[in-house]
């Protein structure tokens, strides 16, 4: 299938086929005024099927976010139709107010006003921790507040 390609923007690539529609949302793309393309399934070496993102725009994205969805996504910077630079993500270290903890004896659950705090305990195994109460989470965009 061919997509046209963007001006100035970023392509959000190699992203898990069938989370693309949800990241699209999660950026509120939906409500975009400029270009922005979703292609889904599309073949890829290495995932089998992928999703993509196209965005004809500079826009702001909270990479340490997009990590914790999907750390295998590449960002690709594109300027003058370019790409100029290829941000590869990671799971970050902590996460806060991102996913919520569902320990109902956690303080998060008790008290109002904490934030919901987590810190990587095992990269491997995508999966985190609560800084109160250390119930376990496996990071994914299944896993959002
Ligand atoms: N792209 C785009 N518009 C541009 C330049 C690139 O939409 N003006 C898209 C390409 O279609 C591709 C992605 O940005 O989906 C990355 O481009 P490129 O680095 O040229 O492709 P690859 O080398 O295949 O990327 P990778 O090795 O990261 O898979
Ligand atoms: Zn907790």
């Amino acid at each position: 299938m061919n997509v046209q390609k963007i001006k100035n923007g970023l392509v959000i690539d190699h992203i898990r086929a069938g989370t693309g529609l949800r990241i699209f949302n999660w950026l509120k793309l939906d409500r975009a005024q400029f270009s922005v393309a979703l292609i889904m399934n599309v073949s890829s070496n290495h995932l089998g099927k992928k999703d993509i993102i196209k965005i004809d725009n500079v826009i702001d994205i909270d990479y340490s976010i997009l990590g914790f969805i999907d750390p295998d996504i590449t960002v690709n910077v594109v300027e003058d139709e370019f790409v100029t630079r290829k941000i590869t993500l990671t799971l970050p270290e902590k996460v806060s107010n991102i996913i919520r903890c569902k320990n109902p004896r956690c303080i998060t659950s008790s008290e109002q006003g904490i934030a919901h705090e987590f810190h990587l305990v095992d990269r491997k195994r995508s999966e985190y921790a609560c800084v109160y109460c250390d119930e376990l989470y496996r990071a994914g965009i299944g896993e959002f507040l």
